[in-house]
């Protein structure tokens, strides 16, 4: 045996229980209690939480974007990742004109193969059929373990945007070949327009841009996404979603039966829009925005009731001085913020003050992402599937600082935090990557996620 975890609380999606862990090969190959097996590493994780690795779907590391490149590569991205105990991430390639999506996704592979400190796995954006070429090779991007693709209904100006005759196209033959299709839901339209008011109005600090993309701009593509997806019955996952109007129509479509998932982040949960009116307003500026109280509270009702599938944190890190370019007008302030270490950590902590339960924590950052997006071998603790291992001091106080932090970004959102309860270990197929509060892993152990296509 390589690992022995003994007498922590195991805590899986659906139940908890004090038990050991034996791990062989990178696999998880015994639960039980009083394990008595030779193992060459024993940890004692009395008083400890035993939970699953998480699993980050929803990461931009050294995308090209605003001008510039976010601030997180494949390395410091997964190895922040490692010591947040998030143990595979999922990056979004994004499919350009005149590129097939297996091009762009091994492009972005060759890079991070020899990076990544976890395992990893990608979705693709796509931005252009080329003719409908785009759409044939989906049989083949899902047999490359690609299962999702993702529209973005908004950035029209960056040539990201898909209209919804494409969107409706990429529904149904991801449904056909057995992806999911990701939505990023926002009225470009009017978005534009509330632009070029403010900007004649003078009115450019942070608090415009959320101004600009308030609720009903998100809703109204949340809906329309809704729409299309129960129209063609094709599964939808709606990313980062931050609004009640549009929670609320995704939960009902979900509640009839619709094949839809909802996927929220920490940023919603924990800030409201009057972040935008600090003189640091501009480090907060994301799209969608961060909405208002009542979609916040909306969103941990969600949260609670179990309508929301999954937390994932859209990590798409600025450097302060980027970030600055928008001091004096925020269409110029790159969007994105920082999170990929803090994700787990936080919604632990919102469980450790019993604002949810920790099998609830563990189903939305590990067991359903998991499942959502087709990787058999992650996301719970159970026999068989990979030793993603994250013991947790329910007992340790972290202030989340920059200066604690292990990613390449200069600044944090979350500076100042604290959370209640934190990671002491991270293991990745049995092998330790974190280790108290110091990265202890190997750029390019991490290894490429072949995703399975859905049934
Ligand atoms: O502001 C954000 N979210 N930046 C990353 C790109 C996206 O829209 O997810
Ligand atoms: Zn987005
Ligand atoms: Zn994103």
């Amino acid at each position: 045996m390589d690992l022995l975890i003994k007498n922590g609380t195991i805590i899986k999606a659906e139940e908890s229980f004090v038990g050991d862990i034996a791990v062989s090969g990178g696999k998880i190959v015994c639960i039980g209690t009083g394990l008595t097996m030779q193992a060459e590493q024993t940890v004692d994780a009395t008083g400890m939480l035993v939970l699953p690795g998480a699993l980050d779907v929803h990461t931009h590391l050294a995308m090209p974007f605003g001008g510039t490149v976010s601030a997180d590569g494949y390395l410091s991205g997964t190895r922040a990742a490692a010591c947040g105990g998030v143990t595979t991430v999922f990056d979004y390639p994004l499919q350009r004109k005149g590129q097939g999506i297996i091009e762009t996704v091994e492009a972005r592979k060759k890079m991070c193969d020899p990076e990544a400190c976890v395992d990893y796995a990608f979705h693709c954006c796509i931005t252009d059929l080329n003719g409908g070429a785009v759409l044939d090779e989906f049989q083949d991007a899902v047999s490359y373990g690609i299962t999702s693709f993702k529209c973005f209904l908004v950035y029209k100006k960056e040539g990201m945007m898909v209209d919804d005759g494409t969107l409706v196209k990429v529904l149904l033959k991801a449904k056909a070949a057995g992806a999911i299709t990701n939505i990023h839901a926002e009225n470009p339209d009017l978005i534009d327009m509330n632009i070029e008011q403010f900007k004649n109005e003078g009115k450019l600090s942070a608090w415009y841009h959320y101004l600009s993309r308030p609720e009903f701009v998100e809703a109204e593509a949340d809906k329309r996404a809704v729409h299309w997806a129960t129209s063609v019955d094709a599964p939808l996952y709606i990313v980062h979603m931050a609004d009640k109007e549009g929670l609320t129509a995704a939960a009902a479509a979900k509640a009839k039966g619709y094949d839809i998932y909802i996927e929220t982040c920490p940023q919603y949960l924990e800030f409201t829009c009057d972040v935008y009116k600090r003189e640091d307003g501009r480090n907060f500026v994301c799209s969608p925005p961060i909405k208002g109280q009542e979609s916040q509270d909306a969103l941990w009702d969600a949260i609670k009731s179990g309508m929301i599938d999954t937390v994932a944190t859209d990590h798409c890190p600025f450097q302060s001085y980027e970030k600055d370019w928008g001091k004096d007008d925020f269409t110029k302030i790159p969007n994105g913020c920082a999170g990929i270490e803090n994700l787990y950590p936080y919604m632990l902590s919102a469980a450790n003050e019993d604002k949810i339960t920790f099998n609830r924590a563990v189903a939305l950052c590990a067991t359903n992402p998991a499942k959502i997006f087709g990787c058999p071998s992650k996301g719970s603790l159970t026999v068989g599937k990979d030793a993603d291992i994250v013991i947790y001091d329910p007992k340790k106080d972290v202030t989340i600082s920059v200066q604690n932090m292990h990613s390449d970004y200069d600044h944090t959102i979350w500076e100042g935090k604290m959370v209640h309860g934190y990671p002491i270990q991270t293991y990745v197929r049995g092998k330790l990557v974190y280790d108290n509060g110091k990265f202890v892993g190997e750029p390019g152990f991490g290894q490429y996620i072949k995703r399975e296509p859905r049934k």
